[in-house]
């Protein structure tokens, strides 16, 4: 599975290489508005995409990756040095700074440090994760491998911190729009949250402009079917993608709850 440079909430990654099995044969430019980790973004390798979130230090740490990897990860080393030296405090300073100026270095350290890399903000975008005690988070030298590997992927992305709707405006016919939106059935789990009637108007148009796009969307967890049907005319085909990462799955290990996710295609 690869290796993720940015840790983030609901990512595809256990998924990517499924999902990606469903790509259309040719496409011209990808575009990923829902970008988070961008876990698909690394599996399709694109040459020429537009990938953009509505969390504005996710953008800026994309950023950093793609023009300053080598800064980026001595960022990195500064900070991890620090809190091997300072102890529990420098984490919390660090998490203090983050959340008076949005740094994407400082957001970087908390991923890497913060208990179970789990990337969490409050209401007002503040950074609400504690110090994972138990580890001393990603080696520097290990990280700046990763970082280095994905800065050479991402070359061709251009990024952006907008509403979906406005990174996907230039997208012609041709394209291929990838969409993982926060779920309809947790909301505040994720930055951001969007309006269903105004996503369904969304994919109605792309379909009109004869846009491709793949949407991961609510699926089945064990015995409960959070399946948010969409309206049968706005897609093609609808399939099941098994999902082996799920955090609840991992609480209820035991019981081995079989959690799917749905794709829609609507080619
Ligand atoms: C399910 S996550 C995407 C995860 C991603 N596929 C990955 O592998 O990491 C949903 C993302 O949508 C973003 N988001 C929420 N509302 C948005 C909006 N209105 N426009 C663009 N992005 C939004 C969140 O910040 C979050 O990163």
């Amino acid at each position: 599975m690869l290796k993720p440079v940015i840790k983030w909430s609901g990512s595809k990654r256990s998924q990517s290489a499924i999902i990606k099995e469903y790509l259309p044969a040719q496409f011209n430019r990808y575009y990923e508005p829902f970008v988070g980790g961008g876990s698909m973004l690394y599996a399709i390798d694109p040459s020429d995409a537009v990938c953009g979130d509505i969390c504005i230090p996710l953008i800026g740490l994309w950023n950093e990756i793609k023009n300053n990897p080598i800064e980026l990860s001595e960022s990195y080393r500064l900070r991890w040095t620090r809190l091997q030296t300072e102890g529990y405090q420098a984490y919390y300073s660090i998490r203090d700074d983050f959340n008076r100026s949005r740094s994407p270095q400082d957001l970087l350290f908390l991923s890497r440090t913060c208990v179970n890399g789990l990337i969490r903000f409050n209401a007002n975008g503040d950074f609400n994760n504690s110090l994972h005690h138990t580890r001393p988070g990603i080696s520097p030298d290990s990280l700046k491998k990763i970082i280095l590997d994905w800065s050479k992927h991402i070359q061709g992305t251009e990024f952006v911190a907008a509403d979906y709707t406005i990174t996907t405006e230039s997208a012609k016919t041709g394209d291929l729009i990838y969409l993982d939106p926060p779920y309809f059935h947790t909301k505040g789990r994720y930055y951001g949250t969007i309006n269903f009637d105004t996503f369904l108007t969304y994919l109605e148009q792309l379909n009109r402009k004869g846009i491709k796009y793949m949407l991961s969307f609510d699926g089945i967890r064990g015995e409960d079917d959070f399946t948010v049907e969409l309206p049968k005319e706005l897609y093609k085909r609808h399939e099941f993608i098994p999902s082996g990462n799920s955090s609840f799955k991992k609480v209820m290990d035991k019981e081995s709850i079989q959690v799917l996710e749905s794709l829609y295609l609507n080619w």
